[in-house]
């Protein structure tokens, strides 16, 4: 939790990796914004950027702030890449740059068969199967008046529509789920080696499975994103060729990483929101029209992908600030979304505001999340259901404050206990 000191110390004295740090950053990212905007640190020699305009002009300028950032990725907690953790990674298949961690031109093709594998079409398609999901997953656990919505609800709608999506069983939900969590702890920068090492494990498990139904869907194609990715043809970005594994391979656990994580980080983070502001949950289940704002609202607030890296390839001005090439920058997305010269009274969450939808929690410019209409239908189709079927949800006794997840990129809460009528 930022502490008295934290707001009071030289910057350079604040250790923004340490767990309790992460715990609540806002009171920091605030005055951030204040007193140093745009601030690079003598410990670390991380370039922070807080605020909107100056996020926007960088990710204007993607020649210059690549996306070319595996190795922060890798850096681990302190040591970097163990030799035990690379062995692993080798028995697997090598890592390809796609989309995240890829810059033009190469980002530019694998972008557009992404971008054809999550047509809006698609994603309205499945609307009917999130419905009965997010109902089926509440016929669970209604009658006990109570649950941990994470691990009732949260954690397991994106993971079935991802697992949807991909065309996958059900009986592989463990994997899916174990998996998920593994690339999760390759994000978070803070993970000791021996967990690190567990994650290499499941993530070279990840890749066989795949690389195995990659095989099965070139024979036999289904209506799915796999099928789709496997017969995608590069000849349109002259190279006449399909996707070999590695690259199928680093697309798929794109989808998951993002498609699971942040999605499930923000359904819990925004129902913590409604709980704690039970006036404008009123609000909405009077008035259903309001979710769609809400949840561009709960977005703007809590940013699930609260941060994320940049390396400059050459110097850069930036309002006044020179930012050398090669030095790490981190893109505050959190802090640009409560940013004062944007948002009027943006520390608090409001449902009416009327420029909730301009936040950067997606992302802007040319790596825009392309899952964002999915996590937008998610978001409202199972806050509609939730509201109009859990009466009175309240936090349980048993949950005092939230606990974050020490994670350097992605933000969410582990628990949420809840008590409904
Ligand atoms: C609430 C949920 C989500 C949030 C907050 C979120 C946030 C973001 C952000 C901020 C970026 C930009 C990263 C950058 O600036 O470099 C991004 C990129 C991306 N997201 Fe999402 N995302 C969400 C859900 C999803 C879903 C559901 C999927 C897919 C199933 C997805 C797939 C991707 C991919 C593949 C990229 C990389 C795009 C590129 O580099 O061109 N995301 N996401």
């Amino acid at each position: 939790m930022a502490d008295d000191k934290t707001l009071t110390c030289p910057l350079h004295e604040v250790d923004t990796f340490d767990p309790e740090f992460l715990q609540n950053p806002y009171p920091f990212y605030k005055r951030m914004r204040q007193e140093a905007p745009i601030y690079r640190d003598p410990k670390t020699g991380i370039v922070a950027i807080s605020k909107d305009a100056h996020i926007r002009e960088v990710n204007r300028h993607p020649k210059v702030f690549t996306n070319d950032f595996n190795s922060m990725l890798e850096a681990g907690s302190t040591t970097g890449i163990t030799d035990e953790e690379r062995a692993i990674q080798d028995q697997g298949w090598e890592r390809v740059d796609t989309m995240l961690t890829a810059d033009p031109p190469v980002h530019t093709r694998y972008r557009k068969l992404g971008m054809k594998a999550f047509t809006y079409k698609r994603v309205l398609g499945m609307d009917a199967g999130l419905k009965e999901r997010a109902n089926a997953l509440i016929d669970e656990f209604i009658s006990d008046k109570k649950c941990e919505f994470r691990a009732s609800f949260a954690n397991l709608l994106p993971m079935y529509v991802i697992m949807d999506m991909l065309g996958a069983p059900r009986e592989d939900f463990d994997k899916f789920k174990r998996w998920s969590e593994a690339f999760v702890v390759q994000l978070d920068g803070v993970s000791d080696d021996a967990t690190r090492i567990k994650a290499a494990e499941q993530v070279l498990e990840f890749q066989k499975y795949f690389a195995k139904k990659s095989d099965e869907k070139r024979n036999n194609p289904t209506e799915d994103v796999i099928s789709d990715l496997v017969q995608a043809d590069l000849s349109e970005e002259g190279d006449p060729r399909k996707l070999d594994t590695a690259e199928l391979l680093s697309f798929f656990a794109q989808i998951m990483v993002a498609g699971n994580e942040s999605t499930a980080n923000q359904l819990t983070d925004a129902l913590y929101q409604l709980i704690t502001h039970p006036k404008q949950m009123q609000d909405l289940i009077d008035d259903p029209s309001l979710i769609e704002n809400f949840v561009e609202e709960s977005l703007r607030m809590l940013s699930p992908t609260n941060n994320m890296w940049r390396v400059p390839k050459s110097d850069y001005i930036l309002d006044g600030f020179e930012i050398k090439a090669g030095e790490p920058v981190l893109l505050r997305y959190g802090s640009a979304n409560r940013d004062a010269d944007k948002y009027e009274d943006g520390e608090n969450f409001d449902i009416h505001r009327s420029n909730a939808k301009e936040h950067l929690a997606f992302g802007y410019g040319i790596h825009t999340c392309i899952g964002a209409q999915l996590a937008r239908r998610e978001l409202k189709i199972a806050f509609e259901i939730l509201l109009s079927r859990l009466k009175n949800i309240r936090l349980s006794l048993q949950q005092s404050e939230l606990n974050y997840s020490p994670n350097i990129l992605l933000r969410g809460p582990t628990e949420l206990h809840i008590e409904f009528d």
